[in-house]
């Protein structure tokens, strides 16, 4: 028995914010930020939209290519660190917008790898038998939490959601093999300080801005380029396969210098690996499912391809996901 996707969907807000636009409110240009990043654009949150609403807009459109009702859900799990609130979870808010009374829900904290943590646990509970039809959301609000005067974090992020459906299936396609990582050690290349309890909100928390990202961007990217390295070797190497057999790469969108510098190590060429960060910039839990839905769309992903997604976030967190399609 395997646990299959058998649906996906994603949105991102209406709002598009453009390098251009960028380039007006900060010291930054259009030519840096596509030369270092890649990214041309990303959606950004209206004032009234929050990370659920992005969330639900993405499950109802997962559910819908699945074919599945949200009385048939029993579970829901959202990977993302930009929850609406500190509780009650952003998943109980999907749960009840979605009308899914029959699903338990619950957030997972993974950073930029939550959705492929939260992939990870819906399998698990699939094989157990203890879940039939699960729905998988990445969702991360991170315009909310960008210091936007700071120009080495403030061109990198952007706003977006992804889901799939899992269910059980005894056929040869579905999630081949996972495997997660963390290293705490590494807590503080990329964090949100305040307003947890460790340094919860106050006027000081506030004027030092602790509840925007700090990140310390070389480190974070030369982590990058090797976990995520490391993590698809590991998966090629247990399944027995080679760099060749994989189909489609769907990687975490944060820059295309760390997506093309893990493709070069692997000997993967650039036109099997999903990239639509220019569009989106980073999205975090939602990176993954938005690339993967985009190329499920557009057919790159069919029956029969084998897929690798590979995520890295804070933490750090990293992990893969293989699945035969
Ligand atoms: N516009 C113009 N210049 C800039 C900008 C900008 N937006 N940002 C930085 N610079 C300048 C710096 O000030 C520096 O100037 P200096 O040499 O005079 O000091 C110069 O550009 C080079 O800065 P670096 O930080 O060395 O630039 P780098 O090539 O490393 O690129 C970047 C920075 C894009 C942040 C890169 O390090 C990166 O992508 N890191 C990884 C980020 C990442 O993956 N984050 C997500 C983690 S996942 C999660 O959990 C959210």
């Amino acid at each position: 028995m395997r646990a299959k996707i058998i649906g996906t969907g994603s949105y991102a807000p209406e709002t598009i914010l453009t390098n251009q636009e960028l380039e007006k409110r900060i010291d930054t240009s259009h030519a840096w930020i596509v030369e270092r990043t890649g990214v041309y654009a990303r959606h950004i949150v209206a004032k009234d939209e929050a990370t659920s609403d992005l969330a639900v807009k993405a499950g109802e459109r997962a559910l819908k290519s699945a074919g599945i009702a949200p009385d048939d859900l029993d579970l829901i799990i959202v990977g993302t660190t930009t929850p609406d609130m500190l509780f009650p979870s952003t998943a109980c808010l999907v749960q009840h917008r979605l009308m899914a009374t029959s699903a338990a829900a619950f957030d997972l904290s993974a950073a930029c790898s939550g959705f492929v943590y939260a992939l990870s646990v819906g399998e698990q509970f699939i094989l157990s038998g203890k879940s039939k039809t699960a729905l998988i959301i990445g969702a991360d609000v991170m315009s909310r939490f960008v210091d936007w005067t700071d120009r080495t974090t403030a061109v990198l992020f952007g706003d977006g959601a992804g889901a799939v459906v899992l269910a059980s299936t005894s056929g040869t396609s579905g999630i081949v093999s996972t495997h997660l990582h963390a290293e705490g050690a590494l807590w503080n290349l990329i964090a949100i300080p305040g307003g947890g309890s460790a340094n919860p909100p106050s006027e000081k928390m506030l004027i030092e801005k602790c509840n925007t990202i700090k990140m310390k961007g070389s480190e974070t990217f030369k982590s990058a380029v090797r976990t995520l390295e490391e993590v698809a070797r590991e998966t090629l190497q247990s399944n027995q396969l080679a760099p060749s057999d994989i189909a489609y790469v769907v990687p975490h969108q944060a820059n295309i210098r760390i997506i093309k510098a893990v493709a070069e190590r692997l000997g993967i060429e650039m036109d099997r690996v999903v990239v639509n960060l220019d569009q989106y910039g980073n999205t975090s839990a939602a990176s993954i499912p938005l690339a993967l839905d985009e190329a499920v769309r557009d057919g790159r992903i069919a029956e029969g391809k084998i897929i690798l997604l590979l995520a890295f976030g804070s933490g750090l967190t990293w992990g893969s996901t293989l699945i035969r399609w």
